[in-house]
């Protein structure tokens, strides 16, 4: 696997696969990878015939106090992993490369309609960070495909609404989540957590079947399935940010007419953020 760590290199190496007339499939990450992000590469290898993975912890999404000093950077393994898996260029660039003028940069890529709820709400600022660098990444990079994982659902939603409405000619596909033994889901952020808090932390999925469940048994008192799962997660020690029902286009609230819906949870064990999702198909009962 070739690393490279500037753009004008890595246009020159991408330039050389693309007159050789190959597609290029792109896993945008900020590493720290777990098996999640390199079934995402997996799945990006049966979609073109060059993988490229970026590495980038970005600064631009991060909020005042929020992790970005103590986020895990450990490019040695993960380049090693990208390798194992098939990776064959791994872009990892310095925030002095991507941001040379700073992080206040005057251009600035927002989906205003999609991130007033959720992580949108919880994190401001969060998703023009995370547009931003997408569209960096992609100018960059000039993928035919990328890949994103569905458990950042809000995300994904937001990545593919800018790709659409700035008609970037990238196809964008959603990876289902992978999940740990005990069903929750893998994030770079449980490295942060005791054997005990992801022991723990399994309620999270297991608060989500629960729900999910009841909508599919014909429930459709959306909010009082928020408040009882809220409470279960509290009674379990964990402290809300959200549990949310929502249109899976749209990310607004359910609507009693509404035929499928995404229940999105994000909540607090300790100083760590973990979020979690699932889809659900509403039939009539
Ligand atoms: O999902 C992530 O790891 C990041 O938000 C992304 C898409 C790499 C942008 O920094």
């Amino acid at each position: 696997m070739q690393i490279v760590h500037n753009t004008a290199e890595l246009r020159h190496v991408i330039q050389t696969y693309k007159q050789a007339g190959k597609s290029i499939a792109f896993v945008p990450t900020m590493g720290n990878l777990h098996e999640g992000h390199l079934t995402l590469i997996d799945v990006a290898k049966e979609q073109a015939d060059i993988v490229i993975s970026s590495i980038f912890v970005n600064p631009m999404q991060f909020g005042e106090n929020e992790d970005l000093d103590a986020y895990p950077r450990t490019l040695e393994a993960d380049s090693k992993g990208l390798s194992a898996r098939g990776c064959q260029i791994l872009f990892a660039p310095s925030a002095a490369e991507v941001y040379p003028n700073g992080t206040q940069v005057e251009t600035r890529v927002d989906v205003p309609s999609l991130v007033d709820h959720h992580c949108g709400a919880s994190r401001p600022g969060h998703f023009v960070g995370v547009t931003t660098v997408v569209t960096k990444l992609f100018n960059m990079v000039q993928p035919d495909v990328a890949v994103f994982g569905e458990k950042d659902f809000q995300q994904l939603a937001v990545i593919r609404k800018m790709a659409h409405d700035l008609c970037m000619p990238i196809r964008i596909i959603g990876v289902p989540i992978s999940r740990e033994s005990n069903g929750l889901a893998r994030s770079s952020r449980n490295g942060y957590l005791s054997v005990e808090e992801k022991n723990a932390a399994s309620i999270i999925y297991q608060t989500l079947l629960k729900c999910k469940t009841s909508l599919e048994n014909g429930n459709r008192d959306f909010d009082s399935l928020s408040k009882q799962a809220i409470d279960t997660l509290e009674a379990a020690g964990f402290k809300k940010d959200y549990f949310n029902i929502a249109h899976p286009s749209t990310l607004e609230p359910i609507a009693a007419h509404d035929r499928e819906c995404v229940i999105l949870a994000a909540v607090w064990s300790g100083t760590t953020r973990l979020i979690d999702n699932i889809s659900v198909v509403l039939v009539n009962n």
